[in-house]
């Protein structure tokens, strides 16, 4: 039976506006989990526009002003916490949200569909 939760890191893994973590979804796609405001915020790693990886520097994903998650490609920007195209040739699109939950210093991934290990 699939794994529905899966530890992901630690909270302080993640510092706000910092670098993202990657990850690997069970069907073999990229996903990354990011800190921003406080909150994680998870998404699969791919863009609206053209379904690459966001990141050509893994885990860097926010753009210079901290505001907004860019794609390294064409230069889409996405709300880090809707993961809404708000710029780029994409706008109104968004990037596919992952469930999280973060307690007692942990950040988990739930997936009724499970997880690879990466
Ligand atoms: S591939 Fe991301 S903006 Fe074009």
């Amino acid at each position: 039976m699939a794994r529905v939760s899966r530890l992901i890191c630690l909270s302080g893994d993640l510092m706000d506006g910092g670098d993202a973590l990657r990850f690997v979804l069970d069907d073999g796609r990229p996903a990354f989990v990011q800190r921003w405001h406080g909150q994680v915020h998870a998404y699969v790693n791919s863009c609206a526009h053209v379904p690459v990886e966001l990141d050509w520097n893994p885990g860097k994903l926010l753009d210079d002003s901290g505001e907004w998650l860019i794609c390294a490609t064409h230069g889409a920007l996405y709300a880090p916490d809707s993961g809404e195209c708000v710029a780029g040739p994409c706008a109104g699109r968004r990037l596919q949200a992952l469930r999280l939950t973060e307690e007692n210093g942990e950040v988990h991934f739930h997936d009724n569909e499970g997880m690879a290990d990466e």
